[in-house]
């Protein structure tokens, strides 16, 4: 007789996890899929935006534990983070089908998700990630930005103070987190070539109720300083100098095509 090599469902780890995206506006963001991520669990825990998305969140599931109590006046960030895949890891852990709920994209500028998937899929549960419309979404829609035209680059704003980071001004630069920085004299701009003080600087908040409208305040840089900056703003500078000609690749491709066109003619 064939003895089966299959784990019988004891072996087997029942708890999963999904970290989905609740969009950036209530209501109208949210994808089916992350809506029946969050029906479907035992639990869900919520790090959302606003106090009334959450109670929206409430209304599709009757087990909604907020991550915010979590953040404390001079606590690190980072030991929230843990401490909020800690929470969702020991649910797993008890079996359940947990749902973490971010706002905007669960994978974008949000630490806790990445990290939660890893140590879920590390210890051998089924994890997994549901994107969500993030505030760069919404900011290429409100600010009429295309990062396809002259690239794009985005920065957490300390990491750009903090570490050697090459900026190219002929692209957009999106800073993420500026509010949260506790030095704005963003030297790194004023001292180096690449932006003039009088540059166009775009904060940028997009709505996060129906009711909302996006705001936008443009001001030139010398002034981002004394700007007060809310957390949740997302600041943006419009390319600085030309895209500059790569004239030797040109030229190379120049030649190719000639030695083409001489080749066919033959
Ligand atoms: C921890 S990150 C979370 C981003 C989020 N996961 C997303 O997908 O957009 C927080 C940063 O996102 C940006 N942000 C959050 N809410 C925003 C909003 N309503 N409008 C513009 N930017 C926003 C800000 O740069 C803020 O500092």
């Amino acid at each position: 007789m064939q003895t089966s090599t299959l784990p019988s469902s004891d072996d087997v780890p029942r708890g999963r996890l999904a970290c989905v995206g609740l969009g950036m506006t209530l209501g109208s963001h949210l994808t089916p899929l992350a809506r029946s991520h969050i029906e479907q669990a035992d639990v869900v825990f919520a790090a959302l935006s606003d106090g009334i998305v959450e109670m929206w969140l409430q209304r599709m599931h009757p087990d909604v534990r907020s991550l915010q109590p979590y953040y404390q006046e001079g606590k690190s960030r980072l030991r929230t983070y843990r401490q909020w895949v800690e929470v969702m890891m020991a649910e797993v852990r008890a079996g359940k089908r947990v749902c973490g709920v971010f706002y905007g994209h669960p994978g974008i500028f949000a630490w806790s998700p990445h990290k939660a998937i890893e140590a879920a899929r590390a210890e051998g549960f089924q994890a997994h990630m549901e994107p969500g419309i993030s505030a760069e979404d919404c900011l290429y829609a409100d600010l009429g930005i295309d990062p396809g035209r002259y690239g794009c680059q985005h920065f957490e704003a300390s990491q750009l103070l903090f570490y050697e980071r090459r900026i190219d001004p002929a692209g957009y630069l999106v800073l993420w987190q500026v509010g949260l920085v506790g030095d704005r004299s963003l030297a790194r701009f004023t001292t180096g070539p690449a932006y003039r003080l009088d540059h166009e600087v775009i904060l940028y908040r997009g709505a996060t109720l129906p009711i909302d409208k996006p705001r936008i305040r443009r001001v030139p840089l010398r002034d981002l300083p004394h700007v007060p900056l809310p957390v949740e703003e997302t600041v943006v500078l419009p390319p600085s100098a030309a895209l500059k000609p790569n004239l030797a690749v040109r030229e190379r491709l120049d030649a190719l095509d000639k030695s083409f066109l001489e080749d066919g003619s033959k």
